[in-house]
């Protein structure tokens, strides 16, 4: 088995052009499956919101639900970088609410680092979480928490203003200390200028192919979620329907008594049933 990833491994693939390769996930068996497939890191997504909880976006996600959702992945994941998602509200009240929810998460879910979105309005908290012992993840681009904001679910930096700003946010992420930065929905140009000029790893989500690795929504990636596809999804498997055709073939099967089989039944122990019946027939 290999041993789990340090924020200096992640930094050495960088340097010599290796990719990470990184989903969410939000269980102990996808978290286990991913070990085994031998994933580099995991993040657990406050995309759980509509991934697990069927919310329309992730602002109604808690602490208590990240912690608890982590503390899986955890153990499922023993030897995997994981990355605790910190939800809307942990971390943008002020600063100490950030490093208190931070350190929950590392307490409590046994995280190896945070991440949280924002780019330069965010600079001080992430600061803070750094320079309280703890591996502070940038997101920036699209950041589905303030979509009301930026009018939507949209792809950023497709202007060249809106295109530097998320450059800027960038830099003032590194400068504060965040030790790799995902970027979300830019076109992959945008990324590679950060990339290229930044020392920290920098990942992306629907950010291109120039990034130091790729990050993938684990529902998506395995066809689970359906209630719609990002443009930069790729499907790798048909789980909703597996899902749906299992579900209709037991329906089916127990309709036409087909299922239980014997083959699924217990039975007792030789003589047993005599002795059982010999009662009930007096
Ligand atoms: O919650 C999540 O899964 C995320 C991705 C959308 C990047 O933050």
């Amino acid at each position: 088995m290999a041993r789990k990833l340090n924020r200096w491994d992640l930094l050495k693939k960088k340097q010599k052009g290796e990719k990470v390769v990184w989903i969410t996930s939000y269980d102990f068996i996808t978290a286990q499956l991913a070990e085994e497939c031998g994933i580099d890191m995991i993040l657990v997504g406050d995309s759980l919101g509509m991934c697990v909880y069927g919310y329309p976006g992730t602002l109604p996600v808690t602490m208590e639900q990240c912690i608890y959702h982590s503390e899986a992945v955890r153990r499922g994941a023993p030897n995997t970088f994981v990355i605790g998602d910190m939800p809307f509200g942990s971390y943008q009240t002020s600063v100490r609410d950030a490093v208190i929810n931070a350190v929950r998460f590392h307490k409590e879910a046994a995280v190896d680092a945070v991440k949280l979105e924002g780019g330069k309005t965010v600079t001080g908290i992430v600061r803070a979480i750094s320079q309280s012992g703890m591996l502070c993840m940038g997101h920036i681009g699209l950041t589905p928490q303030s979509s009301g904001v930026l009018g939507g679910f949209k792809a950023q930096g497709l202007t060249a203003e809106s295109a530097e700003a998320v450059i800027e946010d960038a830099r003032a992420l590194h400068d504060a200390g965040a030790f790799s930065i995902l970027v979300e929905a830019v076109p992959p140009e945008v990324t590679q200028i950060i990339k290229d000029e930044l020392p920290i790893p920098i990942y992306s989500i629907g950010a291109g192919m120039h990034a130091d690795g790729q990050l993938m929504i684990v529902s998506d990636l395995v066809g689970q979620f359906q209630a719609f596809t990002p443009k930069f999804v790729k499907k790798y498997g048909n789980v909703a329907g597996e899902i749906r055709n299992a579900i209709s073939a037991y329906i089916k099967d127990v309709g036409e008594s087909k299922f239980p089989a014997d083959e699924h039944c217990y039975h007792m122990f030789a003589g047993e049933l005599e002795k059982l019946r010999a009662k009930f027939r007096k």
